[in-house]
């Protein structure tokens, strides 16, 4: 699997250790920045994620931000994101079993190494459950369509 992975300045040491730990689990990933501490405006760095994944060039994300919340906004304005803050491990397997969320989002001010680690290993050991969630994706993709068509 390939994945990109991309933050702004309060997430970069989050960042850091969440490639080194998709290296080990030994998934492919394409770091989009930022790579300094320097402060960054973090809808740039959410939408060229978000796109990478809308435009299946990868097949999941990663985005860290200070709280996650600023991410999730921006991943969610992309078509086809299923983007989801995950600051815990229940979140972070129901976004995949319920969700099929295809962009995983944690705040690197809030959420402790360890636990994001966890919470990485859960959201990519865990699978979609399909059925009556599926259809439920479905209803979330004739809204976006309806907006991107219609404007309503
Ligand atoms: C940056 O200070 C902070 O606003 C950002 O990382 C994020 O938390 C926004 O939602």
């Amino acid at each position: 699997m390939k994945v990109a992975i991309g933050s702004d300045h309060a997430g970069i040491d989050l960042k850091k250790e969440l490639v080194s730990l998709l290296n080990e689990m030994k998934i492919e990933c394409i770091d989009f920045g930022t790579d300094s501490p320097q402060s960054v405006d973090y809808p740039d760095f959410g939408e060229k994620v978000s796109k990478a994944v809308s435009a299946g060039n990868v097949e999941r994300g990663i985005l860290i931000c200070g709280t996650g919340i600023g991410m999730s906004i921006v991943a969610n304005k992309v078509p086809d994101i299923r983007a989801s803050l995950c600051n815990d491990l229940f979140t972070a397997k129901m976004s995949r079993l319920h969700n099929d969320a295809n962009v995983l989002v944690i705040g690197g001010r809030i959420v402790g190494r360890d636990l994001a680690k966890e919470i990485v290993r859960t959201w990519f050991s865990t699978e979609f459950e399909g059925g009556r969630h599926a259809n439920r994706l479905n209803k979330i993709k004739l809204i976006e369509e309806r907006f991107i068509k219609h404007g309503l």
